[in-house]
């Protein structure tokens, strides 16, 4: 029986799920299944995007024929070859003689070697930028070679603004009843496996994936269609980010991951002292057995986490196995820009140090903590001070985390009177940023500078604002921190209108620092450039942490404080006269009309939220 997801009017999920694969591409474990996912494009013209893997082809059969119910299927879309998404080819030119098969000139070749099937009677060969119109939609092709295999391509749907991404976005797991990412919790239960499925699968490519992140950057994708895994709908930068960090071969979090290789429990005993030194200096740790756990999750951790410590011991003369086909993979997926610390162990003649040393060096921007520690059998009293001065190494490179105590009824609305937050000083800045060839900045309360050496500071930057998504894109931005003397017409400028319809920036003069984003004169007095290095996600927020590449002032005028701008630059709201019931923007003077406003209300012109409104 049919079992399909309607995903718009047009779009129908066709795919199936296998719950019974004990290893996808008989190499990664995927206990909670995976997804073959396979869309029907219903226009004028039929489209379908992919097939399946045959251990699900009758299951994706049954759907296919539901959902075209009766109607032929003009299009068959090959975007990745790989025999999980292109098993059903066979049968569906059986059931559809007169079906185009739409691919690029590398999958035809693979078609051909992986089946064989009469195609170049029925094949419309595509390149970069090629379109397929089906009717009311319209199709763009775009290459995305070694996006896993040399022949992926991705579409662009515009009329819809459906990406359908092939490997990219894709994920480990049966999709067990829901299809879209916003129907799960998707950071919680499903970001490790979106990891390890990266990693693993596209890991090594992630020249590659920014290079189609390079070309997809301009398009507005509203929705993102993979091959395995959840739709994407909502909150779509919360996976672009993440991709962005993992195609940078950047961590995701400040920590070490300490893998160990222990034949009779001694190296891993140095380890897990090791991780308990370091624990009482409240750096967080995760440990792995590589002889217990799989090399793909441990590939995905060595994704996520700056510092990575391997233990252990020599076998054969060599490292041990386990851990030998380790940090093989680890060197295959391309692994860089970590902090490696090593521990070895032999009782008669250790090398695994030496060796594992070796091997990671040929990674790019790979830094070895010089105190290897060397155990002969069991760690004894003596070695204690090696391994303490390997932790302290370690934690001079990281941040430290405390335990918080449980605090109860947190935001108690009781307790919390919201107009205690305009006590606090804030200065008032344009945020500028730069994408391909746009230019586009918004107003600010929120640069703090954190550390002085290195020089870092944050900013916070709500997730509605065009400049949020350009700098997820660029990750580097400028600061102009504005002056007393900057008119209201600033803020109507970057503040109440969106880069989306407007250039913020024409006609004023084109003044660029050293990265080619444009600042603000005139009205501001200093100018800070910063490259962002963490990214975190606080909802309707996303706080920036960046390093200051360029700084310099352009004048004595004083900072404009948040409390100068209320008192002596925004006009005084101009309340309705009447009858009229509602609140009024504290920040911009818009007036919302009703009796009451919804909690997640936004300011059309500032974009504050309903925090910042009060009843008129
Ligand atoms: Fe499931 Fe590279 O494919």
């Amino acid at each position: 029986m049919y079992c399909t997801k309607r995903i718009t009017d047009d779009l129908t999920w066709v795919g199936a799920n296998d719950r019974r694969l004990a290893m996808f591409e008989g190499v990664y474990s995927v206990p909670s299944g995976v997804s073959y996912n396979s869309y029907l494009l219903q226009d004028e013209k039929t489209v379908l995007f992919d097939t399946v893997d045959k251990a699900v082809g009758q299951r994706f059969t049954e759907n296919l024929i539901h959902a075209l119910s009766g109607k032929n299927l003009d299009y068959l879309i090959v975007q990745h070859m790989e025999p999980d998404h292109s098993a059903g080819i066979r049968d569906l030119i059986t059931r559809y003689p007169g079906m185009t098969i739409v691919c690029n000139d590398k999958t035809l070749g693979l078609i051909k070697q992986f089946y064989d099937i009469d195609i170049d009677s029925r094949v419309c060969i595509v390149g970069e930028g090629d379109v397929l119109d089906t009717g009311k939609h319209t199709l763009h092709f775009v290459m995305a070679p070694m996006v896993h295999w040399p022949e992926v391509m991705v579409t662009y749907d515009s009329t819809d603004k459906v990406l359908f991404s092939a490997d990219a976005f894709g994920c480990f797991g049966a999709l067990n009843g829901a299809l879209f990412a916003d129907e799960v919790d998707f950071a919680k239960d499903y970001m490790d496996e979106a990891r390890r499925y990266y990693a693993n699968i596209v890991g090594k490519y992630g020249t590659q994936v920014e290079m189609l992140f390079d070309k997809i950057s301009a398009l507005e994708v509203e929705m993102i269609c993979p091959l395995h895994g959840f739709v994407w709908r909502k909150n779509i930068l919360s996976i672009i980010s993440k991709y962005r960090l993992w195609s940078g071969y950047e961590p995701e979090q400040k920590g070490v991951m300490i893998a160990y290789a222990s034949v009779y429990g001694n190296t891993e005993n140095a380890a897990e002292i090791l991780s308990s030194t370091l624990r009482d200096k409240g750096i967080k740790t995760v440990m792995y057995d590589v002889s217990v756990i799989t090399a793909s999750e441990i590939i995905a951790a060595a994704f996520k986490w700056s510092h990575l410590v391997f233990a252990s011991t020599t076998y054969n003369a060599g490292i041990f196995v386990t851990m030998e086909a380790l940090i093989g993979d680890l060197t295959a997926h391309n692994i860089q820009n970590r902090t490696v610390a090593i521990i070895e162990n032999g009782s008669w003649a250790a090398t695994s140090g030496g060796l594992i040393r070796e091997k990671l060096e040929k990674c790019r921007n790979m830094t070895f903590i010089d105190s290897t520690v060397s155990i002969t059998s069991g760690v004894k009293v003596s070695q204690l001070s090696e391994i303490s001065v390997m932790a302290e190494a370690l934690a001079a490179t990281l941040p430290v985390s405390r335990n918080i105590p449980n605090l109860p009824e947190l935001n108690n609305s009781d307790e919390i009177d919201p107009n205690t937050m305009f006590k606090l000083s804030y200065g008032l800045f344009v945020l500028s940023v730069k994408d391909g060839d746009k230019d586009n900045g918004c107003i600010i309360n929120t640069v703090t500078q954190i550390t002085e050496k290195p020089l870092r500071i944050s900013v916070a930057v709500n997730k509605t604002n065009l400049t949020h998504d350009m700098i997820i894109n660029t990750r580097v931005f400028n600061v102009s921190v504005l002056a007393e003397s900057a008119p209201f017409s600033v803020f109507e400028r970057f503040g109440f209108v969106s880069g989306r319809d407007t250039d913020k920036f024409a006609g004023s003069e084109d003044n660029r620092t050293h990265n080619g984003i444009r600042y603000l004169t005139g009205y501001a007095n200093a100018v800070i450039s910063a490259r962002v290095e963490e990214v975190h996600d606080f909802g309707t927020h996303t706080l920036f942490v960046a390093t200051v590449t360029q700084a310099f002032s352009m004048s004595d005028e004083k900072s404009l404080t948040y409390q100068y701008y209320f008192d002596n630059i925004k006009p005084k709201p101009q309340l309705p006269k009447g009858e009229r019931k509602g609140y009024v923007c504290k920040i911009c003077g818009y007036v919302y009309e009703g009796d009451s406003m919804p909690d997640d209300f936004i300011c059309p012109l500032c974009k504050h939220g309903a925090g910042d409104f009060e009843k008129l």
